[in-house]
């Protein structure tokens, strides 16, 4: 099985989202018995929290199944996922801090942007202190992202025996 963690500041709002889009992508692929994610974020700020209402309203739109409950990226993390997938470079800067406090560095670790094409900044906007449109444009861009690091997983792991390779 091949391990994703989608990986945010709050937990509430771009990487619970980011898992969702991606769980029901896998489904559409078939591919959910050989890659399974979750999210986490780098604070303890919404630890046992519900996604923000907007993120909520975002992923009933567009038809998403979300069941999350926000969580901290832990020491456990680093050696049980194979991918760590980070949506700004802020969130890459704390993963790093958090790997030298758990003396653990990341197996992998990339920035969701990375697979976009024609990205137009390599950060993911923190949706959390602006409206409703702030988290639609999220959601168009971890989709794009989102079929990128599919395709890129298709291409570069054996996907098909659920292996990096
Ligand atoms: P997220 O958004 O990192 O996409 O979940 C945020 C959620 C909460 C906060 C910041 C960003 N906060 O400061 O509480």
């Amino acid at each position: 099985m091949i391990k994703v963690l989608f990986i945010c500041l709050g937990n509430i709002c771009r990487s619970p989202l980011a898992a969702a889009i991606f769980t029901q992508k896998l489904h559409e692929r078939n591919y959910t018995h050989q890659v399974s994610c979750d999210s986490c974020g780098t604070s303890d700020y919404h630890i046992g929290e519900l996604p923000d209402e907007r993120t909520i309203a975002c992923a009933k739109r567009h038809s998403i199944q979300l069941h999350h409950r926000g969580r901290q990226l832990n020491r456990s993390d680093f050696k049980d996922f194979d991918l760590f997938i980070a949506m700004d470079q802020s969130n890459v800067d704390n993963i790093n801090m958090a790997g030298e406090i758990f003396k653990m560095t990341p197996k992998c670790l990339f920035l969701i942007r990375h697979f976009q094409k024609n990205a137009d900044s390599q950060d993911v906007p923190d949706p959390y202190y602006g409206g409703e449109e702030g988290f639609e444009k999220v959601y168009e861009i971890l989709n794009e992202s989102i079929d990128g690091l599919i395709s890129m997983m298709e291409k570069d792991f054996d996907i098909e025996n659920g292996r990096l390779l």
